[in-house]
């Protein structure tokens, strides 16, 4: 029989990915999403989709009553160390066998932003919990870039608070192709993960290499990190947002991300897609268009 998953933050970066393929793999996926009415695709895709909230227990429960599997993603916000609690304790409850879990780069009581320092919990929560588990904490994603579609489309100039820090970020397909491997294999159990990218690049680099893919100079503008905290706020994040961003970049920028690891290779036996990779295959279409 085959197995099911709950599929949490499904309208997400990773989950919307991830779910197709577990679909196409024979897996029965059952995408939570607080508004139903976003799941015509992943309908159409086969997926069972679910009213949810991790801020919702009852609901919770209900959703994943004979789940065989968990994968968790919760974005990041000041409560999702309570959110992670009300998944992790509905999967107990319901006696799930296995949770996936995406934590995040760094992930640690000392962290350098308050999302690592949540995510720990959660991490540790799961750790402690009795139930099989793998935790991704996967580095900085490509496809944030997507923020900075308008000002390479207008300006030719992205602007980011991290001055030349190297970073080994990585593409979301990568990540996605990591959960599939992880909950169709069964293997990988009571692991922590953190899947990178194949190299270690300043945005300066980044820039050089949209520029010739798409032929047409863009450069990146490192700017202060008050900038970047003006940005956030005018992105309507809010004060926890705008203060993560600010700690991020300037972890960065001290070259707290510059390094690789063959997490990706380990778990899906391929390379991890490079940069350019991402650029030709996902970023650039959205910059000619
Ligand atoms: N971005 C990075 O560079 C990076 C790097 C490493 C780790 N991470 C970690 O990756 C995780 C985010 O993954 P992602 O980018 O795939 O997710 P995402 O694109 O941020 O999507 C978040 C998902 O959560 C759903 N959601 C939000 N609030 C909810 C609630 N109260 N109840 C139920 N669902 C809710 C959203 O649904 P709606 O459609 O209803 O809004 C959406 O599907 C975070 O934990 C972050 O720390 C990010």
């Amino acid at each position: 029989m085959s197995k099911t998953i709950l599929v949490t933050g499904a309208t997400g970066n990773i989950a919307s990915l991830v779910i197709p393929d577990l679909i196409k793999n024979g897996m029965n996926v059952r995408a939570m999403l607080r508004d139903v009415s976003k799941g015509e695709a992943l309908k159409e895709q086969g997926a069972e989709v679910v009213e949810g909230d991790f801020d919702d227990k009852q609901k919770l429960g209900n959703n994943l009553e004979g789940a065989d599997s968990v994968l968790a993603i919760t974005p990041p916000n000041p409560n999702a160390t309570s959110q992670g609690s009300n998944i992790l304790n509905a999967a107990k409850e319901a006696g799930v066998s296995f949770y996936l879990r995406i934590s995040a780069l760094g992930a640690a009581a000392d962290a350098p932003t308050d999302n690592g320092r949540l995510h720990i919990q959660s991490d540790e929560e799961l750790m402690n919990s009795g139930i099989a588990y793998t935790i991704l904490r996967p580095h900085f994603f490509m496809q944030n870039m997507f923020a900075s579609v308008d000002s390479i489309k207008n300006e030719g100039k992205f602007y980011m608070g991290m001055g030349e820090g190297k970073l080994g970020m990585i593409d979301v397909r990568d990540i996605a192709d990591c959960c599939v491997s992880i909950l169709t294999n069964g293997d990988h159990k009571n692991k922590i993960y953190t899947p990178t990218g194949p190299e270690s690049i300043p945005f300066s680099k980044a820039a050089e290499i949209i520029g010739s893919t798409i032929g047409k100079e863009v450069n990146y503008v490192p700017v202060p990190l008050e900038a970047v905290r003006k940005a956030i706020l005018d992105m309507g994040w809010g004060e926890w947002g705008a203060q993560i961003m600010v700690d991020y970049s300037n972890a960065y920028a001290s070259g707290w991300g510059d390094f690789t690891t063959n997490d990706v290779e380990t778990i899906t036996g391929k390379m991890a897609r490079s940069f350019r990779q991402f650029v030709d295959d996902v970023f650039s279409p959205a910059l000619v268009s």
